[in-house]
């Protein structure tokens, strides 16, 4: 049983495989945290809250209540009664104060998990995860609180999220929701974050944690290029292998902060939700407001354990596509090969040139409608450009099929250009605030995603182009972020809401799009990779993970993205050089092995690639297909980080039962006078023989002393190193 609530001493256990949660009532209301780490096998921890120390519960110690909610462990700290670190809810009522004061009325554990309304959300059976339901209640507001965990014990992972009730007779407001906190004494803790920029996105930092508040947020209305949804605390010394981490990744597509705060007693506060900034939600009498959840995860074995959790429970539990677990299409897609200059013919012979060489898909990328001929127009015409592509899109993709490849197409729905027939219609569509100019970002607005109206219009336009012909692929894009945030459609104490509103609309138009066609796999991308997140993908399966090609750039991006996410999420290209966004020179055989690592594709001219080139293509695509299970399904394991070491990048993948491994080495700038590198392995069944290249090797030895990989003469060279168990008996004689 993965939860277990200890009456005698009003505490609760959430299990999972490896790890123990802890929470304790105390003083008859308060959720304090007790525990949260390594597995424990005993109930008996409420000692750990120091309940017998000053400055006492509040009962024993009346007179010094802050100092107590000062420094207890809190469940869900609130604002206004002492509690002077940073809270995770704070509430203003009708009457202009801020302050609540939950208390703790009952429980529920429920086999399963209920489903998060609006939200995208982890999912699981009866079987697969176990629920506790914590009921709260403030008396002076009348408001009803609810914390739910979920326990998924296979994955080792816990999930958070808040449900608000108004109970009461008058208006609150909501000024902060977030979905969790996790306090606990400082270790020594480190900080890591993901941070970047267009090109450069989710690159990892370290740092320690000072005394204080770090965080990591975004109020661009999305998760953005710049800082990412997701924290870890862990110890000094941990790395790949060692040490404990405590993270947290938020299932939200929207503004948020993740924040860690240490203390005068040093105890650090862990925090994650909705950003405050530009947020207040109204909540009429038997309104009820649901907090997108966060996923945490213990591992103490270090990040690389962390990694393959997160990996499991999104591929098991997050990711709906029937797409998953399979092979997706090989794809060529026209954005670097052609930019906006092409018409049918040019994308016919892409596609013919691309099925000779094994490619199985051609994407249309932006372009293809009104009369866009550069980024400066059309968003919102969502109707063919017959002037560029001759004979309509049924007629296109037609021919295109006739030459064996399926079709797919791009589009930014939540966008209009002021230079569009939609625009001219309905310029109260685009989000702005009377009286003001409206920012501009690569000359387009944005539409107002929360009214239904304008989410059922765009809806049906982008639907009516999805079923004039046989599209099996969406390229579904967001190009700018979000600024002059007003609606017509709501009053003054409403406009609050507008951030996540946008973002409840953005979801509910997937919802629509993988309900309608479910046949169809859908591919998120915001400029590049801005929008990469569990949230996005609920929806989605894969999410184009960065503009920028070039495959050294690559390693950075790709690392800091799979040390969350699946690599079957990550959307990895070839293209040509020198490359599009660093005029780098990297060999077409490095192009192709760093986008293994991924979804796999193509973005480039092929009729204009070289015949030596060609084949090189098809030894790839053979590649593709004898490693896309393997890679796709199988244990990510990080040998070495060129991002670390500034020399040399490397990781595997590890089938689950163990019998076939890949190994993928980029040495990056070549050294006079080197020697050959051992490469430790890991995940590997240390009994096992493995074969490479024809010798054989115990999976002990490649684990503890490694495998040789020589230097190369020439710069961006890389390696993969196929392993799979033989047959026979190890011989050690090779
Ligand atoms: C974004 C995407 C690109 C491409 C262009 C088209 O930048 O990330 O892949 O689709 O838009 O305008």
């Amino acid at each position: 049983m993965g939860i277990i609530f200890d009456e005698t001493n009003k505490v609760f256990l959430l299990n999972t495989k490896n790890t123990t949660y802890g929470i304790a009532v105390t003083d008859g209301m308060y959720l304090n945290h007790l525990y949260y780490g390594k597995k424990l096998e005993d109930t008996n921890i409420r000692y750990l809250l120091r309940e017998n120390e000053p400055p006492f519960i509040p009962s024993v110690n009346q007179r010094e209540k802050n100092s107590f909610l000062d420094m207890a462990p809190m469940e869900y700290p609130e604002t206004g009664m002492g509690d002077y670190r940073e809270s995770a809810f704070c509430v203003r009522s009708e009457g202009g104060h801020r302050a609540s004061e939950l208390s703790y009325q009952s429980y529920q554990i429920i086999a399963g998990k209920p489903e998060l309304e609006g939200l995208p959300a982890t999912w699981g059976g009866e079987e697969d995860c176990t629920t506790l339901e914590l009921f709260c209640r403030d008396e002076t507001l009348g408001m009803e609180v609810q914390l739910l965990y979920t326990v998924f014990e296979e994955e080792d992972a816990i999930t958070r999220s808040v449900i608000v009730k108004n109970a009461g007779n008058s208006n609150i407001y909501l000024e902060k929701v977030l979905s969790t906190c996790l306090d606990m004494d400082d270790r020594n803790f480190e900080v890591i974050g993901l941070f970047g920029s267009w090109g450069r996105e989710r690159h990892i930092q370290r740092m320690p944690v000072g005394y204080g508040r770090q965080n990591i947020a975004s109020f661009k209305g999305e998760s953005g290029h710049q800082e990412h949804p997701f924290m870890a605390l862990v110890t000094p010394e941990t790395n790949q292998d060692i040490g404990e981490v405590y993270a947290m990744n938020f299932v939200y597509s929207g503004n948020f902060i993740a924040q860690v705060e240490k203390n005068q007693f040093d105890s650090v506060r862990m925090l994650m939700g909705i950003h405050p900034e530009g947020f207040t939600w109204k909540l009429e009498p038997g309104e009820v407001f649901t907090a997108p959840e966060v996923v945490m995860i213990y591992s103490d074995e270090g990040l690389g354990k962390m990694t393959r959790s997160f990996h499991d429970l999104y591929r098991n539990h997050l990711i709906r596509s029937s797409y998953l677990h399979k092979k997706r299409p090989i794809l060529i897609n026209n954005w670097e090969g052609t930019y906006f200059k092409f018409n049918e013919r040019k994308l016919l012979d892409i596609a013919q040139e691309a099925s000779k060489l094994g490619i199985e898909m051609l994407v249309m990328d932006d372009g293809w409608f009104g009369h866009r001929e550069n980024d400066d127009s059309s968003l919102g015409d969502w109707f063919v450009n017959e002037e560029k592509l001759k004979g309509g899109l049924n007629k296109l993709v037609e021919d295109v099929k006739k030459t064996g490849m399926s079709f797919g197409i791009w589009v930014e729905p939540e966008m209009i250009s002021p230079d569009s027939e939609l625009y001219k219609k309905h310029p109260d569509w685009a989000l702005q605030i009377p009286g003001r100019e409206i920012t501009q970002s690569r000359a387009q607005y944005v539409l107002d995603l929360s009214r239904d109206e304008v989410v059922d219009a765009v809806y049906e336009m982008i639907a009516n182009v999805l079923r004039s012909a046989d599209i099996q692929y969406v390229k579904w894009d967001m190009n700018r972020q979000l600024t002059t945030m007003g609606s017509f459609q709501w009053p003054a104490d409403r406009q609050g809401e507008l951030y996540h509103r946008y973002v409840l609309g953005v979801y509910k138009m997937q919802e629509r799009l993988t309900k309608d066609f479910p046949y169809i796999l859908l591919e998120n991308c915001s400029s590049g990779g801005a929008r990469f997140d569990p949230g996005m993908l609920f929806y989605s399966p894969q999410i184009w993970c960065s503009d920028d090609t070039d495959a050294i750039e690559r390693l950075a991006i790709q690392e800091g993205t799979a040390l969350i996410y699946p690599v079957s999420t990550m959307g990895a290209h070839v293209s040509v050089c020198p490359n599009h966004a660093v005029g780098r020179v990297t060999p077409f055989e490095t192009r192709g092995n760093v986008a293994l690592l991924g979804t796999f594709g193509y973005e480039l001219d092929i009729t204009k690639l070289t015949e030596e080139e060609k084949e090189k293509v098809k030894v790839q695509v053979q590649n593709y297909h004898k490693y896309n299970d393997l890679i796709r399904e199988g244990d990510y394991y990080r040998l070495a980080s060129y991002a670390e070491n500034g020399c040399y990048d490397s990781w595997m993948i590890v089938d689950k039962n163990k019998k076939r491994a890949l190994v993928f080495y980029v040495q990056v700038l070549a050294r006079a006078n080197a020697k050959s590198k051992y490469m430790r392995l890991k995940g590997l069944d240390p009994n096992q023989s493995y074969q490479i290249d024809g010798n054989h090797y115990l999976g002990s030895t490649l684990m503890n002393a490694g495998i040789s990989v020589s230097a190369e003469i020439g710069d961006f060279r890389s390696k993969l190193l196929d392993l799979s168990t033989n047959k026979g008996e190890f011989s050690p004689h090779h």
